[in-house]
């Protein structure tokens, strides 16, 4: 039977019996059908029916990735396996001056992911206002140690406020990763010492390329072997 029919059977049922409604206890609001109206005919009711937010489990996963470390990776792969769909998202952040472009991180992230269901974008302004657009429903952020804590809790808790529909959810990394940081990395990078193992080798190479344009002094100076 296709959904036409179930529909229709449902109609000449009219009011003999009532459909089961989501939601329960509430009014349908315009645009929201029956459960299984809306699972059989989605494309037919508006896109943020609550049904689509269940049909869906749409994460995102905020943050400079200025790059990706293995410490993201480790993350994404784990959210991989939680929700249907990730949106791996860098902040466009005037605020700080990172080492890659936008767009090299975007292609560095695109290149690491390897997941089906992940996929790599960029956003301005309010994560929550992006999050909207997305219809995600989730907010991973990655916890290292206690000093990540307080920092994401208040982030967390003003999300919440924002945009109420959504769930922040912290994740570990596995503890080879949980000392992994892009701000480390680049530092310890710097100043000649070897990130093999921190971050993919292609990211190393562009970290090779990075300091060599900008600060050959820093790279050749002390590390003999460049
Ligand atoms: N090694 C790691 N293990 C687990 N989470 C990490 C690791 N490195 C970074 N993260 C988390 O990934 C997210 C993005 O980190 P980062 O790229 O530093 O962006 P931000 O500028 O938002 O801190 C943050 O939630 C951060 O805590
Ligand atoms: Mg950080």
């Amino acid at each position: 039977m296709d959904g036409d029919a179930i529909l229709d059977a449902d109609k000449e049922m009219g009011e003999a019996r009532e459909p089961r409604r989501v939601g329960f206890d509430r009014e349908r609001r315009p645009g929201e059908g029956t459960t299984a109206e809306m699972l059989l005919a989605p494309e037919r009711f508006s896109c943020d029916s609550p049904i689509e937010r269940l049909m869906i489990r749409r994460a995102i996963y905020p943050g400079s990735f200025d790059p990706v470390t293995y410490g993201h990776l480790d993350v994404i792969g784990r959210a991989a396996k939680l929700f249907d769909e990730v949106i791996v998202a860098i902040l466009k952040n005037p605020g700080k001056s990172p080492l890659f472009t936008v767009e090299e991180r975007i292609d560095m992230l695109r290149r690491a992911v390897t997941w089906p269901n992940v996929s790599v974008d960029a956003f301005e302004g309010l994560l929550v206002e992006y999050a909207k657009r997305k219809q995600a429903t989730v907010i991973i952020r990655g916890i290292r140690a206690v000093s990540d804590y307080e920092y994401e809790l208040q982030m967390a808790l003003m999300n919440r406020r924002l945009y109420p529909e959504a769930e922040t959810i912290f994740m570990l990394p596995g503890e080879d990763y949980s000392y992994i940081s892009s701000k480390l990395v680049k530092e310890v990078f710097s100043l000649g010492g070897s990130v093999s193992g921190l971050v993919p080798r292609f990211v190393e190479q562009r970290m090779r390329e990075k300091f060599k344009s900008h600060a050959p002094h820093v790279v050749g100076g002390l590390n003999p072997n460049e």
